[in-house]
């Protein structure tokens, strides 16, 4: 139980890590929370920061939440849990590693929207699915250009995907978790629907070819 809940306190500083904060502040001296969308995530990165910042703050928060998840693996090869928990102890420590990178404890809990690190925690979870999910993700940004559109897209596939014969997880409990994980993108995503809906949600630049 002791190294439980130490995975636990783990997996919420792991995904607190605030990348987009942190790099902005080292390397251009800005707070990204001040500009653009006021989002402590990859797209505001790019789009405040610019491309290479951008895909450095993706990369590390994607790999956030994959080790947290992962941590649960360690728990197994330390004999600390039985194989059979392995998955409820990956949506625990996911689950903890998105509340922290949405409300960091580093930077006043005022963090980003829990997509990348949420897709760290479904490829450590389903990596098949979690990769369609990417393609969804891809599909949707570069028919819309809207960022926000694609995660939440991409988000609500993943339990979509599971519920399908080809992907059924051994473990029914990511499906129903896989919801709540959309209503929870959709709650972070409030200010991105509104826009959506008004026409207003900036779009992203992002063409396939280079003029
Ligand atoms: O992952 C966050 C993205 O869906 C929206 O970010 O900065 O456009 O609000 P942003």
């Amino acid at each position: 139980v002791v190294l439980i809940i130490c995975g636990a306190l783990m997996a919420y500083m792991i995904g607190s890590l605030p990348t987009s904060v942190w790099l902005g502040e080292a390397y251009f001296g800005i707070d990204v929370r001040n500009f653009g969308s006021g989002n402590a995530g990859a797209t505001n990165t790019f789009r405040v920061l610019g491309r290479r910042a951008g895909i450095v703050v993706m990369l590390v928060d994607i790999f956030k939440g994959w080790t947290a998840t992962s941590l649960a693996l360690i728990l197994y090869y330390l004999d600390a849990i039985y194989f059979e928990e392995v998955n409820q102890l990956k949506l625990l420590f996911g689950i903890l590693a998105v509340a922290g990178h949405i409300f960091p404890v580093y930077v006043n809990f005022k963090g980003g929207k829990g997509v990348a690190t949420l897709f760290g925690m479904a490829l450590s979870i389903h990596l098949e699915a979690s990769l369609l999910c990417v393609l969804i993700f891809l599909i949707v940004l570069f028919t819309s250009k809207y960022v926000s559109l694609g995660s939440m897209i991409a988000t609500l596939a993943f339990p979509i995907l599971l519920l399908m014969p080809r992907f059924n997880p051994e473990e029914p409990l990511l499906i129903i978790f896989g919801f709540v994980l959309f209503a929870i993108v959709v709650l972070t995503h409030q200010k991105n629907i509104v826009r959506l809906i008004n026409g207003e949600e900036s779009r992203t630049n992002i063409r396939l070819k280079r003029k």
